[in-house]
């Protein structure tokens, strides 16, 4: 009946707005509800790709029934109370994201470059476990608290060191008790299950065993050929066409007995990306982050520096910047090192991980001071933002990007509900977000359709709709460090793609 009589209202009101009397009490209801909705539809406007135009009529249609299928697993979560994916650990709800049609929507969009990504972390556990740990001259020694695996041609003495595939061989216990045993340290969690943890930092130490267990594997050259080329294979069947990869260059080794340096081991990075790029003409490249361990600063940082910015020299358009990552809490803040790095400000470009914390006014959130007047390119999740009123002003006057990082975030024990991630407020905001997925193989997740899910459907309004998915890929772009002519060409391409993708759905 109200309903009703508040139809009937709206239509006398577009009919003849003028002559309603303002004494009617009716017409304050009248007043509140169109108040409402424009306050409502404000905000909406002033939301990330609140404004960001649709392309064509096709993407409209296509919008219609991404909403539809968005609507529909909201509001089943909402009224029928069951659970909501982005409420609960990623690792227990891989598989039930998997079913949504939303998900699946996303999974075929183009969405562009992925700018937040440790390289030993880019590939799927289940890729590793099956491809590399089943090769030849893979051994294993079992420690107490951890496996470590590592590929020789005679094992070094520094471990109790035996072949795997013997161990493996040896018999049907051995073989399933080590299987599990690696299983579980490749990743955060079993299969379809998080694992729980006494602390955070009990959380990073078991994160910390798992690249103890990757990153030694991946100096192996041959190996690690093959592990970036499939990471770049898991990118771009996910519809992600450029990689800015954060990792040192290790030195690298094969069995003849040839080590590989930094500058070889770029190398390596142009050589596979090139083979990609040829069989796959319309992915976009790799840059890399020169990224060096917080807590591991024991060698001349300047020096170090220097080093990297030589390399970027030769490499201009592979190398892009640096990064000191590692969780910060616990590694060294930025401020430690202000005399080192401000002289470099302009001279190479940071891409500084800060604000990677839940708490307020330390040394680990006050990175994010230090990032924005290093003038760092990007921030590299900036988890405690808007904790800082200051940071807020002056990343959106330089628009400064964030790279907001959901399920790492969650999974790593800063947040368990998405809906409370802060990043809603910097959506709300429009600020310059890029979502991207940081450690996708340390929690069984594959590229960066994961990550966009939960930022669609926890993190964003349930009105956000398809244009902030597309701002969120031309986001991804704009804030790369691709060059000027790169960038318009992974537009024109993007374009294409996405226009194929609204007719497609
Ligand atoms: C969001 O910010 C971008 C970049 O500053 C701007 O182009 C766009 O119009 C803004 N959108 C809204 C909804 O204000
Ligand atoms: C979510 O938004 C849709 C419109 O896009 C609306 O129909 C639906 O009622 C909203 N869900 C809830 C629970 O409010
Ligand atoms: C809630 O669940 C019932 C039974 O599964 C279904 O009929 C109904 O449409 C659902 N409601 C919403 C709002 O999704
Ligand atoms: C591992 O991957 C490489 C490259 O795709 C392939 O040639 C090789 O056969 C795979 N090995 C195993 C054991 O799966
Ligand atoms: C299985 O193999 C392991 C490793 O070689 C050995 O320690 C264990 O005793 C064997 N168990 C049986 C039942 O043979
Ligand atoms: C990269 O490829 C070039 C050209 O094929 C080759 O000469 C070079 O040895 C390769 N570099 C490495 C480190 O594999
Ligand atoms: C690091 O190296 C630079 C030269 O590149 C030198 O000036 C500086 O004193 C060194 N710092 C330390 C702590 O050794
Ligand atoms: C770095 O470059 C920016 C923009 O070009 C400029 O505003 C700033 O003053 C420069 N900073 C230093 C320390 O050179």
């Amino acid at each position: 009946m109200v309903w009703f009589t508040f139809k009937v209202q709206i239509i006398l009101l577009l009919a003849c707005p003028m002559i309603i009397p303002s004494t009617n009490a009716e017409f304050d209801s009248m007043e509140f509800w169109r108040k409402r909705n424009n306050l409502i539809d404000e905000e909406k406007s002033l939301a990330f790709g609140g404004k960001t135009p649709f392309y064509s009529e096709s993407e409209i249609r296509a919008n219609d029934i991404l909403m539809k299928h968005k609507s529909s697993e909201i509001n089943e979560a909402f009224f029928n109370s069951s659970e909501f994916a982005p409420s609960r650990n990623f690792m227990s709800v891989r598989k039930s994201i998997e079913d949504s049609n939303v998900f699946k929507i996303i999974r075929k969009m183009p969405k562009g470059a992925v700018l937040n990504v440790h390289a030993s972390a880019l590939v799927s556990a289940k890729w590793v476990y099956e491809n590399v740990t089943f090769r030849d001259n893979v051994y294993i020694c079992i420690r107490p608290e951890k496996l470590l695996l590592r590929i020789f041609d005679k094992p070094s003495n520094d471990c109790n060191w035996q072949l795997l595939s013997d161990l493996r061989n040896a018999n049907e216990t051995a073989r399933t008790q080590i299987n599990s045993r690696i299983l579980r340290q490749l990743t955060l969690g079993t299969e379809g299950q998080a694992e729980s943890y006494s602390s955070e930092d009990d959380l990073w130490a078991k994160f910390k065993k798992v690249f103890d267990l990757r990153v030694p594997l991946l100096r192996y050259k041959p190996l690690f050929e093959d592990y970036l080329y499939q990471g770049l294979k898991e990118l771009y069947d996910d519809n992600v066409f450029f990689l800015e990869v954060r990792t040192p260059l290790l030195e690298m080794y094969d069995l003849d007995g040839k080590t590989y340096d930094e500058k070889e081991s770029t190398e390596v990075y142009i050589n596979v990306t090139n083979r990609f790029m040829r069989d796959h003409p319309d992915f976009m490249g790799v840059k890399i982050i020169y990224s060096i361990y917080r807590k591991m600063i024991s060698s001349n940082l300047t020096e170090t520096i220097k080093k990297i910015i030589q390399l970027q020299q030769i490499y201009p358009n592979v190398i892009a910047g640096i990064d000191l990552i590692g969780q910060e809490d616990l590694g060294y803040p930025l401020r430690n090192w202000i005399s080192v790095l401000e002289p470099f400000i302009n001279k190479t470009d940071f891409y500084f991980h800060a604000g990677e914390t839940n708490w307020y006014g330390l040394e680990s959130d006050e990175n994010l001071f230090d990032a924005v007047l290093l003038n760092s390119k990007r921030i590299g999740h900036g988890y405690a933002i808007v904790k800082h009123p200051k940071i807020m002003e002056l990343i959106k006057q330089k628009r400064m990007a964030v790279e907001v990082c959901p399920i790492a975030n969650q999974v790593l024990a800063l947040i368990t509900d998405l809906r409370n991630h802060p990043a809603s407020i910097l959506f709300a905001q429009n600020f310059s977000i890029v979502i991207s997925s940081n450690d996708p193989g340390v929690w069984g997740a594959t590229a960066l359709s994961y990550d966009f899910y939960e930022a669609f459907m926890g993190l964003m309004s349930n009105h956000s709709d398809i244009r902030a998915l597309k701002q969120l890929a031309i986001n991804s772009i704009h804030f790369s460090s691709m060059n000027q002519g790169q960038k318009a060409r992974a537009v024109e391409i993007w374009v294409q793609k996405w226009k194929d993708f609204v007719d497609m759905v």
